[in-house]
């Protein structure tokens, strides 16, 4: 017979540290699930051989939502309730860590995710959730890297919008970035939309190409970004394109062939940056998993380590107790910079931009909060 799970924020009973991952392991996103899974387990590993948490050796449990929130919601309360997670690790999308959050709350299970960006996954209205953090930036600060590096570095005056209406992350990263370019003189001249998953974009794309365009903006996931540019490539459209974080996937390349060339994007961190820390990082993942890890990967890392860093402070290993210690977090040098985190759980931290060049990303800028 199976041994009773341990009460959902109570302490842990066995010999070992379970961490709840949630993750597109398949789908339109898969690379986001694999990359993060892959980071995680780098930190565990590297923990585990330095002694693991309080005499307590750590394992990773990750579930597949496929993609879906619906699916993200019952993997979280799987974990928490049957797995005897301690801590939640997750998701990617803000739409599916929007999923999680209540159910980390209620569960009283510290979740933290490592690239979740839309700001009301930590706070929702005025309400800070209690047991809900991340390690990465949040998107009115991503929004406005990208908006100012289009009017001050590529001086672009007029900008189309093509946002993916189903997701929070990119109809929050579409308005931050409007309302910022607006801001520093910029129009935005079509504001299109589309839906994850759809294969034909050229109506939208017509649409925009009928408007005196420098550029278009386009905060989606990879899979239909790459789609979107071989169309707007055949309907010939010849502006670049700009976007963020959700571009970062090998895949993107695979499936945009060369399509992408020309075009600028924000992301968390560039494998080009010769600070000893990301070149250590690299160097490592790739000596495991044979190639060069992406911002995923990168937070994932941080992500267990945050919460590992925190464990050992905590006073126990009750949910309350390592939220605590998760919510003092200060200072922490991480792969990805140094992880302050501010009253509403989020960090404070740079964002870089990258330039697609022969079909691959290369670092262009770093922004500043
Ligand atoms: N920031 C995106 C979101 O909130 C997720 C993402 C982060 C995707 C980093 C790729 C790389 O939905």
């Amino acid at each position: 017979p199976q041994a009773a799970a341990p009460a959902a924020g109570g302490a842990p009973a066995g010999d070992k540290l379970v961490f709840g991952h949630v993750a597109s392991m398949t789908g339109n996103e898969a690379t986001f699930g694999d990359s993060t899974d892959k980071g995680i387990k780098l930190a565990v590993d590297e923990a585990n051989k330095a002694g693991g948490v309080k005499g307590k050796q750590l394992t990773v449990k990750t579930l597949d939502d496929q993609g879906k929130p619906e699916e993200a919601a019952v993997a979280a309360t799987r974990l928490v309730t049957q797995d005897g997670a301690t801590v939640l690790l997750g998701e990617v999308a803000s739409s599916r860590s929007l999923a999680m959050a209540p159910i980390a709350d209620s569960n009283k299970v510290p979740m933290i995710t490592p690239t979740s960006t839309n700001p009301r996954v930590t706070k929702d209205g005025d309400k800070t959730r209690p047991y809900v953090f991340r390690v990465c930036f949040i998107d009115p600060f991503q929004g406005t890297v990208m908006a100012k590096f289009a009017r001050e570095n590529l001086k672009i005056n007029n900008v189309a919008v093509l946002r993916d209406v189903g997701n929070d992350y990119s109809v929050g990263l579409a308005n931050f970035f409007a309302a910022k370019f607006k801001d520093l003189g910029g129009t935005i001249v079509a504001d299109e939309s589309y839906k994850a998953g759809d294969q034909d974009f050229k109506a939208q794309l017509t649409a925009i190409k009928n408007k005196k365009i420098q550029a278009i903006y386009v905060p989606g996931y990879y899979t239909d970004v790459a789609l979107i540019a071989r169309q707007a490539r055949e309907l010939g459209i010849k502006v670049p394109l700009m976007g963020g974080d959700g571009w970062d996937s090998v895949k993107l390349y695979e499936i945009a062939k060369g399509a992408l060339d020309g075009s600028y994007f924000s992301n968390h961190y560039s494998s080009e940056d010769p600070s000893p820390v990301i070149q250590g990082f690299v160097k490592k993942y790739k000596e495991t998993y044979g190639s060069v890890p992406d911002a995923l990967a990168v937070l994932g890392y941080d992500a267990a380590n945050v919460a590992i860093d925190a464990m050992k402070r905590a006073k126990d290993l009750t949910g309350p107790s390592i939220r605590d210690a998760i919510e003092q977090t200060k200072g922490y040098q991480a792969v990805s910079g140094v992880i302050n985190l501010d009253q509403d759980h989020n960090a404070v931290k740079s964002a870089v931009v990258l330039a697609i060049k022969n079909n691959e990303a290369h670092f262009a800028a770093t922004v500043n909060p």
